[in-house]
This record gives structure tokens, C-alpha cells and sequence, in this order.
């Protein structure tokens, strides 16, 4: 079993489209292991996106980031790291397939519905950056 984290963004929460979202994941048999609606705040996002700190698109991701509440959650299951890329599509949605997340629910590269953990290591650490061992069942 392996854990992944997922971050529904500022646009798709606006859009009120996280049941939804959230219905894909389950569809797909990932299980929700932890789960909450959160605020970000603009340290909170400069820190979760340190990695992309020297790209030029990193001030509007922060800013996008904190424009709103996000869903953070913990998803859960066989392969659930590529299992949640797989569904969320291309970070771009024009690039993305039909029938994926960003294809469906997202507007541009920065309103791009979701965020997924691009690796096993990343996921351990984003899931430690937003949740305690105690909130996780
Ligand atoms: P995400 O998976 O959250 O990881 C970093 C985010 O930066 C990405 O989704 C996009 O929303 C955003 N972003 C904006 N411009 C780019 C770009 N040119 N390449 C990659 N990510 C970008």
C-alpha cells in the first residue's frame, strides 16, 4: 500500500467541485486517509513550493495558492502515487487527457485543479508537511 498526497486547489474548491474530485480518487480505489480544508498561508505556500523557488512562475503559484482554501488530503492504495498522476492528467490541462481531472475541471497551468506528489520520497515529505501520524487512519 502505498500513500500519496493531494492537494485540490483554490479554483476547483471555488468552483465547488471537490465532492466530485474527491469521487474520482474513490472511484479509482484509492482510500482517504486524512483529509481537511485548509487556509494556506502565503509562508505555508512559499515553503510547500520551495523546490520551485528559482522558476519565474513561482511568486503567481504562491499567490494562486493562497487566493483560497485548498482540500489537502492523503490518498491510499495500490500504486497511489502514479495511480493519483495518472488521474489528475497533464499539469498543463490544454495537454491533459480527456477524462482526467485537469482535462475536466481545470482552466490554465496555474488554475490547474490539483496537485498530486511526483514521487514516493515527495509524497512522505508533503504528507508530513500537512499532517500528524495521529491524523491518519
Ligand atoms: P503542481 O503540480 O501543483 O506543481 C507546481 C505548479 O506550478 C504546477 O502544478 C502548476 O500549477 C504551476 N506552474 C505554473 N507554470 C508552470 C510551468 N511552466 N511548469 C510547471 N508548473 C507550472
Amino acid at each position: 500500500m502505498e500513500q500519496t498526497l493531494s492537494i485540490i486547489k483554490p479554483d476547483a474548491v471555488q468552483k465547488n467541485v471537490v465532492g466530485k474530485i474527491l469521487d474520482r480518487f474513490e472511484t479509482a480505489n484509492l482510500r482517504i486517509a486524512a483529509s481537511k480544508k485548509i487556509q494556506l498561508s502565503k509562508e505555508d505556500a512559499e515553503a510547500f513550493y520551495a523546490v520551485h523557488s528559482k522558476r519565474p512562475f513561482y511568486g503567481e503559484l504562491v499567490e494562486f495558492m493562497i487566493s483560497g482554501p485548498v482540500v489537502v488530503s492523503i490518498l491510499e492504495g495500490t500504486n497511489a502515487m502514479s495511480l493519483n498522476r495518472e488521474l489528475m492528467g497533464a499539469t498543463n490541462p490544454k495537454e491533459a487527457k480527456t477524462g482526467t481531472i485537469r482535462a475536466d475541471f481545470a482552466d490554465s497551468i496555474d488554475a490547474n485543479a490539483v496537485h498530486g506528489s511526483d514521487s514516493l520520497q515527495n509524497a512522505k515529505e508533503e504528507i508530513a508537511f500537512f499532517f500528524a501520524k495521529k491524523d491518519i487512519c
